[in-house]
């Protein structure tokens, strides 16, 4: 919230805000109706096939915000998917956030500007990995509440917000009909889970919840999503790894797939998952291939649970979740570049998809299948071949198998189908596409040391602003153990965390005074036992101290504790802190705010002595100078233990240092056959996060303010800053490698005409922006063995190979090189298929303007 402290600097806001409305009073669109049918989403009178990317606001900053709504669009989304997050909106009843990174409106009408559509899924409840699933906390207070179902209490609140959001997004004109990219809602999220277990009353929620909704009149479609029961208008829709054939609960509502799960989230000691694009390719062809309309990439960004707010339990604070997009907002390859490709084939499709009310269906062998869309559906035209005169047709061509590539032939031509991949043909008889051959670049980002370059990357030059090392400057203070000032309360027994911290903390002491006598201590050493401490059941973390001193810690989702202890005769003080992770109270230092610029100074930081002993309970702080250049930004906190982080007054997360199981990471991972989230972990053996992403924008040039808790006790010398950089390009493609898909862009389609003779293929590098390629350390064309960064020549080589590559790419942000004999001046091997391989090194040209001097 913006706390107003004096006039002139209202009026400054006043002054901003007329100027942000005088720019924003544009319509993104002209207005225009959204409407569906049993096919589509029907935009503006036309039914649409439309790819959509999830972004959750708050997981990124505004600063972001632009950059990722670029890439989504350049990747080929045209809508972007946010859910909204009503513990972030209003985290005091009726008190609203809309600032910041929770400014939704103006991370709408970003996406309006650019001429992307939004889906804005109010939830309220949205599961998310999110904290309570999006819930304030203080809803549990409100007498009598139970929530999701059919409880006065509860749907007052929840019409409270969805009005609120509704209402907002109409004043600002954000509606489709209104001229803003809105075209779909949601309301609840997968409440078809739960449903049953409430009975009648959850029946009666649904309806309800219908009924709001629509009656609010936001005058576009709304969705459920896994709701079969979903009422009248409102669509009900697929979330999960596959949704192809997925069949709404009426024949006149559209196929939509609202998650579609492109990799997955983490927890603190887990691995890695990660999703196969070959895989993810093929489950969205066959959505398109089987009727589906729109697809929703949960997530096309993941981003960061800065502060507090990932959700429980111990979800960590990255939530890259595999996505097109990664973490610090770099192109996530060949992920990004693949979807890419796939997006341009389903789009070339778009005119027989949309004409067609359905596919015909054509058995192509055991485990193979074709879906033909028709313009005009014509049974006869079959097996003929299509005149330039006739109407537009796309195909599918699938094969299931997840083992064989098979040999099909369709309209008289034979195609060769890998396993488990779809063939796209847009003008149904040249392939446009295959999902199980990729022909993105690959990237290597590398985690470069911004203290001491030389470490991870020789040739990287940083000659100014060398970071001074923040290692040499620690202070520190320790945290109290145990009761710090006079807020605390007694009562008889063990209260509920959250009921006491209203989660204003992740921290909670209890503590109790207790008596052993002479009788007790003789008792124990008689009998050769020790005092245990028991409670029966408990979450997320708890630490237990004796006269300050700690006797152990135990962490888990409501779990026994068994603590033998140790008292001596007389009064012991018997501590306990309980630790949400997921969810003053709280800490002393948490209380003053000694991790702001304008309260730091007030704790006793005393200076940390280069061989302090690791330290449980303190607080640590030092101060850094950003690294130049555009890189995205982490912190390294694997020297760490378990705790929080700010910089600059941004709380950039929670940090635990807690090591992936040893196995359950395979060597490779095959993409094919049906993906779960087990099966293609990466990061055994490693810790789960040790890089905290820290945004630039929340940096200045020096001085920065790094505050740290530990809890467990770490070392703060070893924590450095790091540059994330993607680096490293790699490209691969045979000269028979079809299809020339980007080719394909340029030409016309309007007739149903298409030609590729002329065609070659190419590859194509893109560093990121700000970065040119400076080197090629690699190019062979034509037998090259090997893969990304292990390339080696075969027995044919054309001589010319690094020197066509060099001078086609280096000094450029992007480049594309044909792969053919003509292209290199000669063949080097004839009657040899020849493949085109190439390394390519990016930099940054900030980097190397600064290198010049
Ligand atoms: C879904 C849920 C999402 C998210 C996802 C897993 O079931 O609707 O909000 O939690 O699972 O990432």
């Amino acid at each position: 919230m913006v706390v107003f402290e004096n006039k002139a600097i209202l009026k400054l806001l006043l002054v901003c805000l007329f100027v942000q409305f005088s720019f924003s009073a544009a319509n993104f669109f002209r207005p225009f109706n959204v409407t569906y049918d049993h096919r589509a989403l029907i935009i503006d009178g036309k039914r649409r096939m439309l790819i959509s990317g999830g972004i959750h606001y708050p997981r990124a900053t505004p600063q972001m915000w632009p950059d990722l709504i670029a890439k989504s669009k350049e990747g080929g989304a045209d809508v972007i998917e946010s859910y909204t997050f009503w513990n972030g909106h209003e985290p005091v009843r009726g008190q609203y956030n809309f600032e910041g990174r929770f400014d939704l409106v103006k991370f709408v009408k970003l996406v309006g500007d650019n001429g992307l559509y939004f889906l804005l899924r109010i939830g309220p409840y949205v599961c998310a990995e999110w904290n309570f699933g999006g819930f304030p906390v203080w809803l549990r207070d409100i007498p009598g509440i139970e929530f999701r179902t059919d409880n006065e209490p509860f749907k007052r609140e929840m019409q409270r917000f969805v009005t609120k959001i509704v209402d907002l997004m109409r004043e600002e004109k954000l509606f489709s009909w209104q001229g803003g990219p809105i075209i779909l809602l949601q309301i609840e999220n997968e409440y078809g889970n739960m449903e049953g277990s409430y009975g009648q009353k959850g029946k009666e929620y649904v309806k309800w919840a219908a009924n709001m909704a629509l009656g609010l009149g936001a005058g576009v479609p709304w969705v459920m999503c896994k709701q079969t029961d979903a009422p009248g208008d409102i669509i009900d829709t697929c979330n999960n790894y596959y949704c192809d054939g997925y069949k709404p609960n009426s024949p006149s509502k559209p196929t939509i797939w609202t998650e579609n799960w492109d990799g997955w989230y983490t927890s603190w000691g887990g691995r890695l998952p990660h999703r196969p694009v070959e895989d993810l390719a093929f489950a969205v062809a066959r959505f398109f291939q089987r009727g589906g309309s729109l697809m929703n990439y949960y997530m096309y960004f993941g981003g960061t649970n800065f502060g507090r707010t990932s959700g429980g339990p111990f979800y960590i604070t990255s939530y890259d979740y595999d996505a097109p997009i990664d973490e610090y907002g770099l192109r996530s390859e060949p992920k990004w570049g693949h979807l890419k490709d796939l997006h341009a084939a389903i789009k070339l499709c778009e005119r027989a998809l949309v004409a067609a009310d359905s596919p015909q269906y054509m058995k192509l062998g055991p485990r193979q299948e074709a879906h033909i869309y028709w313009e005009n559906t014509q049974s006869t035209v079959l097996n003929t071949t299509l005149s330039e005169s006739q109407s537009a047709c796309s195909a599918f061509l699938a094969n299931i198998d997840e083992h064989n590539t098979v040999t099909v032939t369709f309209r008289g031509k034979s195609y060769s189908l890998p396993p488990w991949s779809v063939s796209i043909l847009p003008d149904c008889s040249n392939v446009a596409f295959n999902t199980a051959k990729v022909g993105a670049q690959t990237s290597v980002k590398l985690v470069e040391n911004a203290l001491s370059p030389k470490i991870s990357a020789p040739e990287l030059i940083i000659t100014k602003n060398e970071v001074s090392s923040i290692s040499e400057s620690w202070m520190s203070v320790k945290e109290p153990i145990g009761i710090w000032s006079e807020s605390n309360f007694t009562v008889q027994g063990l209260l509920e965390h959250l009921k006491v911290t209203k989660d204003e903390s992740d921290y909670l002491w209890h503590m109790t005074r207790i008596y052993v006598s002479d009788d007790d201590v003789a008792f124990w050493e008689e009998n050769k036992v020790s005092p245990t401490l028991v409670i029966d059941s408990m979450r997320d973390v708890l630490r237990i101290f004796i006269n300050g001193e700690l006797m152990g810690s135990v962490s888990g989702h409501w779990v026994k504790v068994v603590q033998p202890v140790q008292f001596q005769q007389g009064y012991s003080d018997l501590m306990l802190l309980s630790q949400t992770v997921g969810l003053q109270v709280g800490l002393k230092g948490e209380f003053q705010k000694i991790f702001t610029i304008e309260e730091n100074e007030k704790a006793g930081w005393t200076n940390l002595k280069l061989d302090a002993t690791p330290s449980t309970f303190t607080w640590y702080k030092a101060y850094f100078d950003s690294p130049d250049g555009s890189e995205p930004i982490a912190i390294d906190l694997g020297s760490m233990g378990k705790g929080q982080a700010w910089v600059n007054d941004h709380h950039i997360g929670r940090y635990w240092n807690l090591t992936a199981p040893k196995d359950g990471c395979p060597d490779s991972c095959d993409y094919r056959g049906t993906y779960g989230s087990n099966k293609c972990m990466t990061n055994c053996g490693k810790p789960t996060q040790t890089w905290y992403h820290v945004p630039r924008s929340w940096l200045q040039a020096s001085n920065n303010l790094l505050v740290i808790f530990e809890e467990i006790g770490g070392n703060p010398f070893e924590i450095s800053v790091k540059l994330r950089v993607p680096r490293i390009l790699c490209a691969q493609m045979s000269k028979s490698y079809y299809p020339p898909l980007r080719e394909w862009l340029h030409l016309d389609l309007i007739d149903g005409k298409v030609s590729i003779s002329d065609m070659k293929p190419q590859i194509h590098l893109q560093c990121e922006d700000g970065q040119i390629i400076s080197s090629i350390e690699f190019a062979s064309y034509g037998t090259p063995h090997g893969s990304c960064q292990n390339f080696s020549k075969g027995n044919c080589h054309s001589p010319n190979s690094l020197s066509v590559v060099s001078e086609a790419c280096v000094g450029r942000n992007s480049c594309s090189v044909e792969v053919s004999n003509s292209g290199f001046g000669s063949d080097p091997c004839r009657g040899v298929l020849k493949t085109l391989a190439v390394e390519a090194r990016c930099v940054s040209t900030s980097t190397i303007g600064v290198s010049q001097f």
